[in-house]
């Protein structure tokens, strides 16, 4: 019996949508407000589910205390109050939409998964926006 179980995790972080590529003005045009020059905050929310089979003995998947170490070690921690576009190393030359986090978020998680498999990856950027991404 399959089950899916979920731990959020939140983060707060800047970041600008512009695409060298482009003219200022194609950028504007692309990405509105969210390609000013300085750059403007989120508070992110990352929802990590993960698909297994229930541990009889212990009744559940994984630990979601272990789940959220990792998370928190692999991503959260790391991304916490930065600015996405210049202080991580992974986001390096990544466009850093909602999109392209939950991908990159996935690479990372993916093979960390201690019990079961990475379901789906969610990243909130507001509470009415987001991407998820099934590897
Ligand atoms: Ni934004």
């Amino acid at each position: 019996m399959m089950v899916l179980l979920t731990r959020k995790e939140h983060f707060c972080a800047s970041h600008r949508l512009y695409n060298p590529k482009f003219s200022d003005g194609q950028n504007l045009r692309i990405y509105g407000k969210c390609a000013y020059p300085n750059g403007h905050g989120h508070n992110y929310e990352l929802d990590v589910t993960v698909a297994g089979e229930v541990d009889p003995e212990t009744g559940m998947i994984l630990d979601l205390k272990e789940l959220s170490d990792i998370i928190k070690k692999e991503i959260t921690d790391k991304v916490d109050h930065k600015h996405l576009n210049m202080d991580i190393d992974f986001l390096r030359d990544v466009i850093p939409t909602a999109e392209n986090l939950a991908i990159v978020f996935w690479n990372i998680l993916a093979p960390k998964i201690p019990k079961g498999k990475l379901y789906s990856l969610r990243v909130y950027e507001t509470p009415t926006n987001y991407a998820e991404y099934r590897g």
